[in-house]
Protein backbone atom coordinates (compact mmCIF):
# COMPACT_ATOMS: atom_id res chain seq x y z
CA UNK A 1 0.00 0.00 0.00
CA UNK A 2 1.01 3.70 -1.03
CA UNK A 3 0.56 6.75 1.11
CA UNK A 4 -0.63 8.37 -1.71
CA UNK A 5 -2.61 6.68 -4.05
CA UNK A 6 -6.21 5.97 -4.11
CA UNK A 7 -7.88 3.87 -1.62
CA UNK A 8 -11.10 2.34 0.33
CA UNK A 9 -10.71 3.43 4.21
CA UNK A 10 -13.79 1.35 5.82
CA UNK A 11 -16.46 1.62 2.88
CA UNK A 12 -15.15 4.82 1.64
CA UNK A 13 -13.37 5.85 -1.04
CA UNK A 14 -10.30 8.91 -1.04
CA UNK A 15 -7.63 9.96 -2.89
CA UNK A 16 -4.81 9.07 -0.27
CA UNK A 17 -4.75 7.53 3.17
CA UNK A 18 -3.83 10.51 4.68
CA UNK A 19 -6.73 11.58 7.15
CA UNK A 20 -7.70 14.76 9.50
CA UNK A 21 -8.31 13.47 12.92
CA UNK A 22 -12.06 14.80 14.38
CA UNK A 23 -10.60 18.05 15.86
CA UNK A 24 -12.99 20.88 17.53
CA UNK A 25 -12.78 23.40 15.84
CA UNK A 26 -15.21 25.66 17.78
CA UNK A 27 -16.59 27.03 14.63
CA UNK A 28 -20.03 25.74 15.18
CA UNK A 29 -22.81 28.28 14.07
CA UNK A 30 -24.35 29.76 17.68
CA UNK A 31 -27.83 29.02 16.75
CA UNK A 32 -28.44 26.15 14.83
CA UNK A 33 -25.10 24.44 16.13
CA UNK A 34 -24.75 23.56 12.73
CA UNK A 35 -21.53 24.64 10.59
CA UNK A 36 -21.13 28.30 10.52
CA UNK A 37 -19.51 29.41 7.22
CA UNK A 38 -16.02 29.88 8.49
CA UNK A 39 -16.09 26.09 9.43
CA UNK A 40 -17.05 25.06 5.82
CA UNK A 41 -14.57 27.86 4.64
CA UNK A 42 -11.77 25.74 6.52
CA UNK A 43 -13.18 22.18 5.75
CA UNK A 44 -12.97 23.46 1.95
CA UNK A 45 -9.40 24.77 2.52
CA UNK A 46 -8.75 21.23 3.74
CA UNK A 47 -10.50 19.16 1.00
CA UNK A 48 -8.41 21.25 -1.83
CA UNK A 49 -5.46 20.92 -0.06
CA UNK A 50 -5.20 17.29 -0.32
CA UNK A 51 -6.68 15.70 2.67
CA UNK A 52 -7.63 12.31 2.28
CA UNK A 53 -10.70 12.53 4.68
CA UNK A 54 -11.57 14.99 6.85
CA UNK A 55 -13.31 13.73 10.29
CA UNK A 56 -15.87 16.66 11.44
CA UNK A 57 -14.91 17.72 14.96
CA UNK A 58 -17.26 15.65 17.72
CA UNK A 59 -21.05 16.91 17.33
CA UNK A 60 -23.11 16.13 19.72
CA UNK A 61 -26.23 13.82 19.92
CA UNK A 62 -28.20 14.97 22.52
CA UNK A 63 -28.65 18.18 24.53
CA UNK A 64 -27.57 16.47 27.73
CA UNK A 65 -24.47 15.50 26.20
CA UNK A 66 -23.35 18.81 25.31
CA UNK A 67 -19.99 20.27 25.52
CA UNK A 68 -18.23 22.03 28.04
CA UNK A 69 -16.33 24.20 24.82
CA UNK A 70 -17.97 27.11 23.61
CA UNK A 71 -19.64 26.97 19.65
CA UNK A 72 -19.02 22.86 19.37
CA UNK A 73 -21.16 20.96 16.78
CA UNK A 74 -24.40 19.78 17.94
CA UNK A 75 -26.18 16.66 15.55
CA UNK A 76 -29.65 17.07 17.37
CA UNK A 77 -31.56 19.84 15.82
CA UNK A 78 -33.19 19.57 12.51
CA UNK A 79 -32.19 23.35 12.31
CA UNK A 80 -28.38 22.23 11.56
CA UNK A 81 -29.36 19.90 8.66
CA UNK A 82 -29.26 22.79 5.81
CA UNK A 83 -25.85 23.91 6.53
CA UNK A 84 -24.50 20.47 6.79
CA UNK A 85 -25.57 19.36 3.71
CA UNK A 86 -23.81 22.75 2.50
CA UNK A 87 -20.91 21.59 4.18
CA UNK A 88 -20.96 18.34 2.58
CA UNK A 89 -21.88 19.74 -0.47
CA UNK A 90 -19.30 21.70 -0.44
CA UNK A 91 -16.30 19.21 1.18
CA UNK A 92 -17.16 17.04 -1.87
CA UNK A 93 -17.09 19.62 -4.82
CA UNK A 94 -13.18 20.36 -3.07
CA UNK A 95 -12.73 16.49 -3.78
CA UNK A 96 -12.47 15.31 -0.38
CA UNK A 97 -15.11 13.15 1.50
CA UNK A 98 -16.15 13.89 5.00
CA UNK A 99 -17.17 11.71 8.07
CA UNK A 100 -19.15 13.08 11.22
CA UNK A 101 -17.82 11.93 14.47
CA UNK A 102 -20.59 11.75 16.81
CA UNK A 103 -20.33 11.81 20.39
CA UNK A 104 -22.20 12.42 23.93
CA UNK A 105 -20.19 13.99 26.81
CA UNK A 106 -20.99 11.88 29.51
CA UNK A 107 -19.78 13.01 32.82
CA UNK A 108 -16.73 14.78 30.75
CA UNK A 109 -18.93 18.30 30.73
CA UNK A 110 -20.76 19.98 33.25
CA UNK A 111 -24.18 20.59 34.61
CA UNK A 112 -24.09 24.30 34.29
CA UNK A 113 -22.96 23.70 30.09
CA UNK A 114 -25.67 21.32 29.70
CA UNK A 115 -28.56 22.79 32.04
CA UNK A 116 -29.24 19.85 34.08
CA UNK A 117 -27.75 17.13 36.21
CA UNK A 118 -24.86 15.32 33.88
CA UNK A 119 -25.12 11.67 33.02
CA UNK A 120 -22.51 8.84 33.38
CA UNK A 121 -23.16 4.82 33.48
CA UNK A 122 -22.33 5.37 36.97
CA UNK A 123 -22.64 7.88 39.49
CA UNK A 124 -19.17 9.34 39.51
CA UNK A 125 -17.30 12.27 39.44
CA UNK A 126 -14.24 13.61 37.28
CA UNK A 127 -11.23 15.02 37.91
CA UNK A 128 -11.68 18.30 35.80
CA UNK A 129 -15.68 18.71 36.06
CA UNK A 130 -16.32 17.46 39.65
CA UNK A 131 -20.34 18.18 39.33
CA UNK A 132 -21.56 14.48 40.25
CA UNK A 133 -23.06 12.78 37.40
CA UNK A 134 -26.06 10.25 37.92
CA UNK A 135 -26.11 6.86 37.17
CA UNK A 136 -28.18 6.53 33.81
CA UNK A 137 -31.25 4.54 33.77
CA UNK A 138 -32.34 2.19 31.20
CA UNK A 139 -34.84 4.96 29.66
CA UNK A 140 -32.10 6.99 29.49
CA UNK A 141 -29.85 4.50 27.74
CA UNK A 142 -32.86 3.73 25.36
CA UNK A 143 -33.29 7.55 24.77
CA UNK A 144 -28.96 7.75 23.91
CA UNK A 145 -29.46 5.21 21.99
CA UNK A 146 -32.16 6.61 20.03
CA UNK A 147 -30.32 9.82 19.70
CA UNK A 148 -27.30 7.93 18.55
CA UNK A 149 -29.11 6.11 16.01
CA UNK A 150 -31.24 9.53 14.49
CA UNK A 151 -27.79 11.54 14.14
CA UNK A 152 -26.46 8.20 11.87
CA UNK A 153 -29.58 8.95 9.98
CA UNK A 154 -29.50 12.26 9.74
CA UNK A 155 -25.78 12.47 8.95
CA UNK A 156 -26.50 10.24 5.98
CA UNK A 157 -29.23 12.54 4.88
CA UNK A 158 -27.56 15.11 4.96
CA UNK A 159 -24.26 13.97 2.67
CA UNK A 160 -21.97 13.05 5.17
CA UNK A 161 -19.67 9.61 3.58
CA UNK A 162 -19.78 8.16 7.02
CA UNK A 163 -19.78 8.70 11.06
CA UNK A 164 -17.30 7.99 13.37
CA UNK A 165 -19.03 6.82 16.38
CA UNK A 166 -16.51 8.22 19.38
CA UNK A 167 -15.45 5.63 21.84
CA UNK A 168 -12.44 7.48 23.04
CA UNK A 169 -10.88 9.96 25.19
CA UNK A 170 -13.68 9.71 28.28
CA UNK A 171 -16.55 10.27 26.44
CA UNK A 172 -19.76 8.59 27.44
CA UNK A 173 -19.48 5.42 24.95
CA UNK A 174 -16.00 5.09 26.44
CA UNK A 175 -17.43 5.33 29.69
CA UNK A 176 -19.73 2.09 29.20
CA UNK A 177 -16.49 0.23 27.76
CA UNK A 178 -14.36 0.85 30.29
CA UNK A 179 -14.56 -1.12 33.89
CA UNK A 180 -13.56 1.89 35.68
CA UNK A 181 -16.17 3.97 34.27
CA UNK A 182 -19.17 1.55 34.55
CA UNK A 183 -19.62 0.06 37.78
CA UNK A 184 -23.47 -1.29 36.63
CA UNK A 185 -24.57 -4.47 37.93
CA UNK A 186 -27.28 -4.80 35.28
CA UNK A 187 -27.34 -6.25 31.41
CA UNK A 188 -24.76 -2.87 30.65
CA UNK A 189 -22.38 -3.62 33.06
CA UNK A 190 -20.45 -6.55 34.40
CA UNK A 191 -18.58 -7.66 31.66
CA UNK A 192 -17.34 -7.26 28.42
CA UNK A 193 -19.96 -7.91 26.37
CA UNK A 194 -22.35 -5.63 28.82
CA UNK A 195 -20.20 -2.97 28.87
CA UNK A 196 -20.25 -2.85 24.85
CA UNK A 197 -24.34 -3.25 24.74
CA UNK A 198 -24.93 -0.01 24.24
CA UNK A 199 -22.39 0.15 21.22
CA UNK A 200 -23.95 -3.18 19.58
CA UNK A 201 -27.89 -1.43 19.91
CA UNK A 202 -26.90 1.68 18.39
CA UNK A 203 -25.13 -0.48 15.63
CA UNK A 204 -27.86 -2.57 14.98
CA UNK A 205 -30.59 -0.19 15.00
CA UNK A 206 -28.75 2.23 12.86
CA UNK A 207 -27.98 -0.53 10.17
CA UNK A 208 -31.85 -1.40 10.24
CA UNK A 209 -32.26 2.35 9.67
CA UNK A 210 -29.19 3.32 6.98
CA UNK A 211 -28.15 -0.51 5.45
CA UNK A 212 -24.04 -0.04 4.74
CA UNK A 213 -23.62 3.36 5.50
CA UNK A 214 -20.20 3.62 6.57
CA UNK A 215 -19.46 3.29 10.41
CA UNK A 216 -16.77 3.78 12.21
CA UNK A 217 -15.35 4.01 15.74
CA UNK A 218 -12.61 6.00 17.46
CA UNK A 219 -11.35 3.62 20.38
CA UNK A 220 -8.92 4.54 23.30
CA UNK A 221 -7.32 1.19 23.10
CA UNK A 222 -5.14 2.49 26.65
CA UNK A 223 -6.20 4.94 29.09
CA UNK A 224 -4.48 5.88 32.43
CA UNK A 225 -7.80 5.27 34.50
CA UNK A 226 -7.34 2.44 37.33
CA UNK A 227 -8.92 -0.71 35.55
CA UNK A 228 -9.61 1.56 32.05
CA UNK A 229 -8.23 0.25 28.96
CA UNK A 230 -5.34 -1.69 28.44
CA UNK A 231 -4.35 -3.27 25.00
CA UNK A 232 -5.20 -7.13 25.29
CA UNK A 233 -8.64 -5.47 26.61
CA UNK A 234 -8.67 -3.38 23.82
CA UNK A 235 -8.54 -6.68 21.22
CA UNK A 236 -11.26 -8.13 22.83
CA UNK A 237 -13.33 -4.77 22.14
CA UNK A 238 -12.15 -4.56 18.29
CA UNK A 239 -13.01 -8.25 18.03
CA UNK A 240 -16.79 -7.48 18.85
CA UNK A 241 -16.46 -4.49 17.30
CA UNK A 242 -15.78 -6.63 13.90
CA UNK A 243 -18.36 -8.35 14.62
CA UNK A 244 -21.19 -5.90 15.17
CA UNK A 245 -19.61 -5.00 11.28
CA UNK A 246 -17.63 -1.73 12.44
CA UNK A 247 -16.20 -1.01 9.35
CA UNK A 248 -12.87 1.19 10.38
CA UNK A 249 -11.32 1.87 13.87
CA UNK A 250 -9.03 4.38 14.48
CA UNK A 251 -6.82 3.61 17.31
CA UNK A 252 -6.36 6.55 20.24
CA UNK A 253 -5.86 6.40 23.58
CA UNK A 254 -6.47 8.28 26.94
CA UNK A 255 -9.19 10.06 29.15
CA UNK A 256 -9.46 14.01 29.67
CA UNK A 257 -8.68 12.79 33.50
CA UNK A 258 -5.41 11.52 32.01
CA UNK A 259 -4.06 15.08 31.43
CA UNK A 260 -1.59 15.30 28.14
CA UNK A 261 -2.10 11.37 26.98
CA UNK A 262 -4.27 11.63 23.95
CA UNK A 263 -2.06 14.48 22.44
CA UNK A 264 1.28 14.71 24.15
CA UNK A 265 3.51 17.28 24.97
CA UNK A 266 6.77 17.59 26.65
CA UNK A 267 5.50 19.57 29.39
CA UNK A 268 1.76 20.61 30.37
CA UNK A 269 1.29 24.32 28.68
CA UNK A 270 1.47 26.14 31.63
CA UNK A 271 1.09 29.36 29.94
CA UNK A 272 -2.01 28.46 28.16
CA UNK A 273 -3.44 26.56 31.22
CA UNK A 274 -3.54 30.03 32.99
CA UNK A 275 -4.76 32.32 30.10
CA UNK A 276 -7.88 29.77 28.89
CA UNK A 277 -8.44 27.45 31.56
CA UNK A 278 -11.14 28.30 34.50
CA UNK A 279 -10.99 28.91 37.33
CA UNK A 280 -7.28 30.02 36.87
CA UNK A 281 -7.67 32.06 33.97
CA UNK A 282 -10.00 34.09 35.83
CA UNK A 283 -7.72 34.92 39.20
CA UNK A 284 -7.28 38.55 39.61
CA UNK A 285 -4.32 39.20 37.04
CA UNK A 286 -1.47 39.60 39.86
CA UNK A 287 -2.62 36.61 41.74
CA UNK A 288 -3.13 34.37 38.09
CA UNK A 289 0.74 35.68 37.67
CA UNK A 290 2.33 34.34 40.76
CA UNK A 291 0.37 31.39 41.03
CA UNK A 292 1.20 30.72 37.00
CA UNK A 293 4.90 31.40 38.20
CA UNK A 294 5.04 28.74 41.13
CA UNK A 295 3.39 26.45 38.48
CA UNK A 296 6.07 27.02 35.96
CA UNK A 297 8.39 25.77 38.44
CA UNK A 298 7.03 22.86 39.00
CA UNK A 299 5.81 21.96 35.49
CA UNK A 300 9.56 19.84 34.79
CA UNK A 301 8.67 17.90 37.82
CA UNK A 302 5.59 16.34 36.71
CA UNK A 303 5.96 13.18 34.52
CA UNK A 304 4.04 13.01 31.29
CA UNK A 305 3.55 10.11 29.41
CA UNK A 306 5.90 8.67 26.99
CA UNK A 307 6.79 8.61 23.94
CA UNK A 308 5.85 11.76 21.97
CA UNK A 309 5.75 10.07 18.60
CA UNK A 310 3.93 7.30 17.30
CA UNK A 311 2.37 6.50 20.58
CA UNK A 312 -0.86 4.43 19.33
CA UNK A 313 1.31 2.23 17.07
CA UNK A 314 1.99 -0.58 19.71
CA UNK A 315 -1.53 -1.04 20.39
CA UNK A 316 -2.67 -0.61 16.48
CA UNK A 317 -0.25 -3.92 16.11
CA UNK A 318 -2.04 -5.86 18.27
CA UNK A 319 -5.79 -5.10 17.00
CA UNK A 320 -3.81 -5.65 13.40
CA UNK A 321 -3.12 -9.32 14.98
CA UNK A 322 -6.33 -10.09 16.12
CA UNK A 323 -8.79 -8.28 13.47
CA UNK A 324 -9.88 -7.74 10.04
CA UNK A 325 -11.39 -4.52 10.72
CA UNK A 326 -9.70 -1.43 8.27
CA UNK A 327 -7.46 0.30 10.73
CA UNK A 328 -6.25 4.18 11.29
CA UNK A 329 -3.46 5.24 13.15
CA UNK A 330 -3.79 8.30 15.11
CA UNK A 331 -1.31 9.96 17.64
CA UNK A 332 2.02 12.20 17.28
CA UNK A 333 2.94 11.10 13.68
CA UNK A 334 4.38 14.10 12.20
CA UNK A 335 6.92 12.79 9.35
CA UNK A 336 6.58 11.61 5.65
CA UNK A 337 8.85 8.93 7.02
CA UNK A 338 6.34 7.28 9.98
CA UNK A 339 3.65 8.18 7.46
CA UNK A 340 4.87 5.87 5.17
CA UNK A 341 6.30 2.84 7.51
CA UNK A 342 2.59 2.97 8.86
CA UNK A 343 0.81 2.41 5.32
CA UNK A 344 3.75 -0.02 5.03
CA UNK A 345 2.91 -1.99 8.04
CA UNK A 346 -0.67 -2.79 6.41
CA UNK A 347 -2.19 0.06 8.11
CA UNK A 348 -5.16 1.62 6.11
CA UNK A 349 -4.81 5.03 6.97
CA UNK A 350 -2.60 7.92 8.93
CA UNK A 351 -4.30 10.07 11.05
CA UNK A 352 -3.37 13.76 12.28
CA UNK A 353 -5.28 16.52 14.09
CA UNK A 354 -2.39 19.21 15.33
CA UNK A 355 0.16 18.90 12.38
CA UNK A 356 -2.88 20.26 10.42
CA UNK A 357 -4.12 23.26 13.00
CA UNK A 358 -0.87 24.07 12.80
CA UNK A 359 -0.45 23.49 8.82
CA UNK A 360 -3.41 23.18 7.09
CA UNK A 361 -1.97 22.56 3.49
CA UNK A 362 0.21 20.55 5.29
CA UNK A 363 -1.27 17.10 3.03
CA UNK A 364 -0.54 19.05 -0.15
CA UNK A 365 3.01 20.29 1.29
CA UNK A 366 4.15 16.29 1.42
CA UNK A 367 2.58 15.17 -1.55
CA UNK A 368 4.17 17.90 -3.65
CA UNK A 369 7.62 16.85 -1.70
CA UNK A 370 7.76 20.55 -0.18
CA UNK A 371 8.07 19.55 3.24
CA UNK A 372 8.49 15.80 4.69
CA UNK A 373 7.73 17.03 8.16
CA UNK A 374 5.22 19.06 10.32
CA UNK A 375 6.32 22.40 11.64
CA UNK A 376 4.32 21.28 14.93
CA UNK A 377 6.27 21.56 18.53
CA UNK A 378 3.47 19.85 20.19
CA UNK A 379 3.32 22.27 22.60
CA UNK A 380 -0.46 22.03 23.33
CA UNK A 381 -1.67 25.89 23.51
CA UNK A 382 -4.18 24.58 20.70
CA UNK A 383 -5.55 22.38 23.15
CA UNK A 384 -6.43 25.22 25.13
CA UNK A 385 -7.16 28.15 23.08
CA UNK A 386 -10.92 25.93 22.52
CA UNK A 387 -11.84 26.37 26.16
CA UNK A 388 -12.64 29.99 25.24
CA UNK A 389 -12.59 30.22 21.55
CA UNK A 390 -11.98 28.50 18.01
CA UNK A 391 -8.84 26.50 17.49
CA UNK A 392 -5.58 27.85 16.71
CA UNK A 393 -2.37 27.29 16.58
CA UNK A 394 0.18 29.23 19.23
CA UNK A 395 3.56 27.65 18.29
CA UNK A 396 4.06 27.46 21.93
CA UNK A 397 3.16 31.44 22.68
CA UNK A 398 0.76 32.80 25.01
CA UNK A 399 0.21 36.78 24.45
CA UNK A 400 -1.48 38.69 27.29
CA UNK A 401 -3.70 39.92 27.95
CA UNK A 402 -5.60 37.22 26.49
CA UNK A 403 -8.39 39.35 26.65
CA UNK A 404 -12.05 40.60 27.99
CA UNK A 405 -13.42 39.48 24.30
CA UNK A 406 -12.57 35.77 24.78
CA UNK A 407 -14.12 35.91 27.94
CA UNK A 408 -17.37 37.36 26.42
CA UNK A 409 -17.06 34.59 23.35
CA UNK A 410 -17.40 31.71 26.43
CA UNK A 411 -20.79 33.31 27.81
CA UNK A 412 -22.12 33.89 24.49
C1 LIG B 1 -7.58 21.21 19.70
C2 LIG B 1 -7.90 19.75 19.66
C3 LIG B 1 -9.21 19.34 19.47
C4 LIG B 1 -9.51 17.97 19.40
N1 LIG B 1 -10.80 17.59 19.16
C5 LIG B 1 -11.10 16.27 19.04
C6 LIG B 1 -12.41 15.84 18.70
O1 LIG B 1 -13.33 16.63 18.48
N2 LIG B 1 -12.62 14.51 18.63
C7 LIG B 1 -11.63 13.58 18.83
O2 LIG B 1 -11.87 12.38 18.74
N3 LIG B 1 -10.38 13.96 19.13
C8 LIG B 1 -10.09 15.27 19.22
N4 LIG B 1 -8.80 15.65 19.47
C9 LIG B 1 -7.75 14.61 19.52
C10 LIG B 1 -7.14 14.40 18.12
O3 LIG B 1 -8.09 14.00 17.16
C11 LIG B 1 -5.99 13.36 18.13
O4 LIG B 1 -6.54 12.12 18.51
C12 LIG B 1 -4.85 13.75 19.06
O5 LIG B 1 -4.62 15.15 19.02
C13 LIG B 1 -3.56 13.03 18.67
O6 LIG B 1 -3.22 13.30 17.34
P1 LIG B 1 -2.06 14.34 16.90
O7 LIG B 1 -0.80 13.92 17.58
O8 LIG B 1 -2.00 14.22 15.41
O9 LIG B 1 -2.50 15.68 17.36
C14 LIG B 1 -8.49 17.01 19.55
C15 LIG B 1 -7.16 17.43 19.77
C16 LIG B 1 -6.86 18.78 19.81
C17 LIG B 1 -5.43 19.21 19.98
S1 LIG C 1 -0.46 25.17 19.20
FE1 LIG C 1 0.37 24.76 17.15
S2 LIG C 1 2.46 24.06 17.52
FE2 LIG C 1 1.35 23.89 19.47
S3 LIG C 1 0.54 21.77 19.47
FE3 LIG C 1 -1.06 23.08 18.65
S4 LIG C 1 -0.75 22.98 16.43
FE4 LIG C 1 1.14 22.25 17.35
Amino acid sequence: MQLFEQCTVGKIRMNNRIIRSATHDGLADPVTEGPSEELIRKYVYLAKNDVGCIIQGYAIVSRDGKSNYPRCLGFFDPASEEGYKRLTDAVHEAGAPIVAQLAHCGRQTSGKAIGTRKIAPSAKRHLLYPDKARAMTKEDIARVEKDFVDAIVRAKKCGFDGVQLHLAHGYLLHDFISANGNKRKDEYGGNLENRMRIVKEIIDAAREKTGDFPIWVKLSATDKRSKGMRVGYAVEVAKLLEQYGVDAIEVSCGSVQDGMNTMRSKRFPMDAIFAYREPVASLPRALNRFVLALAKLVNPLIPQPKPLELYNLPAARELKKNVGTDLIVVGGITSLDEMNGIVGEGFQAVSMCRPFICEPNFAKKLKEGVSTKSQCVMCNCCGLVIEKQPVRCLMGKVTYPVGKAEKMQKSE
